[in-house]
């Protein structure tokens, strides 16, 4: 089987799919190569994640991916979430085919990028505590 049930299970049934209308942070990434594009609404009080909702036009893999990473920053510090790595999602998610590795690094990045836009609605420079937020660069159109 080329994806675990946990895969399955969250693409079928992704959690966390919408808007949040009065978002504190809303991040947009997405590759041109394969069109996939995500969007991540984050609410935050007193740095603690709240809640977390997507919308992607996006693979199986991204769908599962930000499934499981919204899942895993709710209720977690800002700081907390930004160590959150793909890798953890994916392992979280028991696996993914490693053609379809990349896809987590969008669910990444769209949480990075929310943050980002958070920090920039205090008046703060994001780059130094988010890092440069970098598109899905390895799809390729896969
Ligand atoms: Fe899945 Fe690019 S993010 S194919």
């Amino acid at each position: 089987m080329l994806y675990s049930d946990k895969v399955l299970e969250h693409f079928a049934n992704p959690h966390n799919v919408g808007e949040i209308a009065d978002a504190d942070g809303v991040g947009e990434v997405g590759n041109a190569k394969c069109g996939d594009i995500m969007k991540m609404y984050l609410k935050i009080q007193n740095g603690v994640i709240t809640d977390a909702k997507f919308k992607t036009f996006g693979c199986g893999a991204a769908i599962a991916t930000s499934s499981m990473a919204t899942d895993m920053i709710k209720g977690a510090t800002i700081e907390d979430a930004l160590k959150l790595s793909n890798q953890a999602v994916v392992e979280a998610l028991d696996g993914l085919p490693a053609s379809k590795i990349h896809c987590s690094v969008l669910a990444e990045q769209a949480v990075k990028s929310a943050l980002s836009d958070y920090y920039r609605r205090q008046g703060v420079d994001p780059t130094p505590i988010v890092g440069n937020v970098e598109e899905c660069e390895a799809c390729h159109g896969l």
